[in-house]
């Protein structure tokens, strides 16, 4: 008796879950933007569980497809600029978060160089899916990842931590050429996010 009423909590769970999984489905929780540059295009980007829950996510599914329509300079420099929304007497506005560490925030790095940071974990699935290294040259091509496992570090954010963390972020990330002198565009990519970042599953902001 006592297991088929477990077999059946289990079983309404599941489908709660599952439910639930669908109904986060929320354009508040990620969206992303192609902004620009010809050289690398965002064709599809996307990653699960949504939201992104902090002291909950380990690891992330990342999925893309992304147009490298020419070898890559290897002076090539990324610059994010990354910013959160407050709420100041319920009136939002964003805030850009300062470079930590020269990884963490809004930095300016070479593109180079972040294959010897933490982007190297978002990174480095996409190349090995097509059978490239995860370094430089960056060869022109078409990367793409289905449901690519990333370990994420979201999980150890915690009570305080997870409360100050919690909230609506953008980002842009634009990828430049600074050897470009004379006509035409130094842009070679740009991308804008959005995601947020809650305390608890389901959580309402
Ligand atoms: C914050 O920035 C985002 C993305 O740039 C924008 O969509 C949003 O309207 C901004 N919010 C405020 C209050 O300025
Ligand atoms: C970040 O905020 C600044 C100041 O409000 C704004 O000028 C900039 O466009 C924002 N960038 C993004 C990526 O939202």
């Amino acid at each position: 008796m006592i297991s088929k009423i477990l077999f059946a909590l289990s079983f309404i769970i599941t489908i709660v879950h599952g439910h639930l999984l669908i109904e986060s489905n929320n354009p508040n929780d990620f969206r992303w933007s192609d902004c620009g540059g010809q050289i690398i295009r965002f064709n599809k980007l996307d990653f699960e569980p949504k939201p992104l829950v902090l002291s909950e996510t380990k690891e992330l599914y990342l999925t893309g497809d992304i147009s490298i329509n020419e070898d890559l300079p290897l002076d090539a420099e990324m610059t994010i600029v990354v910013n959160k929304t407050l709420n100041y007497d319920n009136d939002p506005y964003n805030i850009t978060l300062p470079c930590i560490d020269g990884t963490f925030g809004s930095c300016t790095l070479k593109v180079c160089d972040s294959f010897k940071t933490w982007y190297n974990d978002l990174f480095c699935p996409f190349f090995q899916n097509i059978g490239r290294p995860c370094s430089c040259p960056i060869q022109a091509g078409r990367v793409t990842l289905n449901h690519g496992r990333v370990t994420v570090p979201f999980e150890q954010f915690k009570g305080f931590l997870a409360q100050m963390a919690s909230g609506d972020y953008n980002a842009k990330f634009i990828i430049n050429n600074p050897g470009h002198f004379g006509p035409g565009d130094n842009l070679l990519a740009c991308l804008m996010l959005h995601a947020r970042l809650v305390e608890k599953p389901n959580q309402q902001p």
